[in-house]
């Protein structure tokens, strides 16, 4: 996989979260706009997605089409308009006969469907695992990954099957990233198991990266879901959850109504300094280095030399912190990458909260419940 996509983890929206298969054109061209006219794409947002239901039949020769009423214009038409505003175009699909929406998947069909979606100018394939009984995932995977290949435009792929065959052993050279979980649902720490899908709450996605770290890097990331953010949590829940995201170097994909967001929405999802280390070039995603009991400690080391540390609280109380930089030597296994704040002084700089200090006195912090610190870290000198 040589074609330099997702060389950081990628950004964009898709229709999903809110919309599920209510979706048309006339939204997809909003969403750009908004992405443009709100700042979101000078952000870094750049991918446009559309999920699952757009899809009407297969013609006589094989080849797949929009839903005519949904998707009057057609997909070109639709692409050229995204490409128009500056974005990018993604479709979905599903490895097996029906997607789980129940249309048309492209088992059978994926080469002429690779090709299909090249033709309209699209730039991203969600590939998504329902009505896949008796299919090899890998064996799946790679044959819409070769028939990308084959089909002459690069377009990232997104492997959806929800980490139930470990997508991560395997994938790096397949798809651009793959899905660790079952779907999130915009709560806190809640798990929904009402129907076949079970929904997981942020901190239970979290929960379930354990191990995960050491197969993501530039082109093939650990993807926890698309962002709940503006969906309903309060406003330190969806602070924290787009932190995690960004220190857990996963899809940053929003999930939210773009064409009516608040302020205080917009302001989180745009903020720099956490894309920043989303984005970060060296690639290398967090890891939990210390547990106090109340509060996680997770770091990621950046280029640099530069960290980013994320204080977490789980819990239902306002925790205050003392934490002796001295007491902590940081190192990490996988990337080599060591901090001890004996030998080095470090400025920080807290993201949300805006104060800054530096690691010669102790960080002095009250972390609200269901809220992260999160710190920027950058040699003194
Ligand atoms: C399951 C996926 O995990 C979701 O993200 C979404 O694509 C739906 N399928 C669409 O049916």
């Amino acid at each position: 996989k040589f074609d330099g996509l997702a060389a950081t983890p990628q950004m964009g929206w898709n229709s999903w979260n809110s919309f599920a298969c209510d979706i048309n054109e006339q939204l997809i061209r909003d969403t750009a706009d908004a992405m443009v006219k709100l700042g979101l794409k000078d952000a870094g947002y750049q991918y446009v997605n559309i999920d699952d239901c757009w899809h009407g039949q297969r013609d006589k020769d094989g080849f797949i089409h929009p839903d005519p009423q949904r998707f009057p214009s057609g997909m070109k038409t639709l692409a050229d308009y995204v490409h128009s505003k500056g974005l990018k175009l993604g479709i979905y699909s599903d490895a097996g006969a029906t997607t789980c929406g129940g249309k048309p998947g492209s088992r059978g069909h994926e080469y002429q469907d690779a090709k299909t979606y090249a033709d309209w100018g699209v730039d991203y394939v969600k590939y998504d695992w329902c009505d896949t009984k008796g299919l090899s995932a890998p064996g799946a995977y790679t044959t819409m990954r070769d028939a990308i290949r084959a089909a002459g435009r690069p377009m990232l792929l997104s492997m959806c099957e929800w980490g139930d065959n470990k997508a991560w052993e395997w994938g790096k050279d397949i798809g651009h990233s793959w899905r660790t979980t079952a779907d999130i649902y915009p709560c806190w720490n809640c798990e929904l198991n009402h129907d076949a899908f079970s929904r997981l709450g942020v901190l239970r996605i979290l929960d379930r990266q354990a191990g995960l770290r050491k197969y993501a890097g530039p082109g093939h990331w650990n993807d926890m879901d698309m962002l709940e953010v503006g969906m309903g949590m309060s406003g330190d829940e969806d602070r924290a959850h787009f932190s995690i995201w960004a220190m857990m170097a996963s899809p940053l994909i929003l999930g939210n109504d773009l064409r009516k967001m608040p302020e205080s929405t917009r302001s989180i999802l745009a903020n720099k300094d956490v894309i920043a280390i989303s984005q970060d070039q060296a690639g290398i995603q967090a890891w939990k280095f210390f547990d106090d009991g109340r509060l996680e400690y997770w770091a990621r080391p950046l280029a640099n030399n530069e960290w980013a540390l994320m204080v977490l609280n789980r819990g239902e109380q306002a925790v205050n912190l003392s934490y002796d930089w001295k007491a902590h030597f940081i190192s990490d296994e996988m990337s080599k990458r060591e901090v001890d704040f004996k030998k080095a002084v470090y400025g920080w700089r807290d993201i949300w909260g805006g104060k800054s200090g530096d690691t010669g006195k102790k960080l002095e912090a009250s972390v609200a419940p269901h809220s992260v610190l999160l710190l920027h870290l950058k040699t003194k000198g």
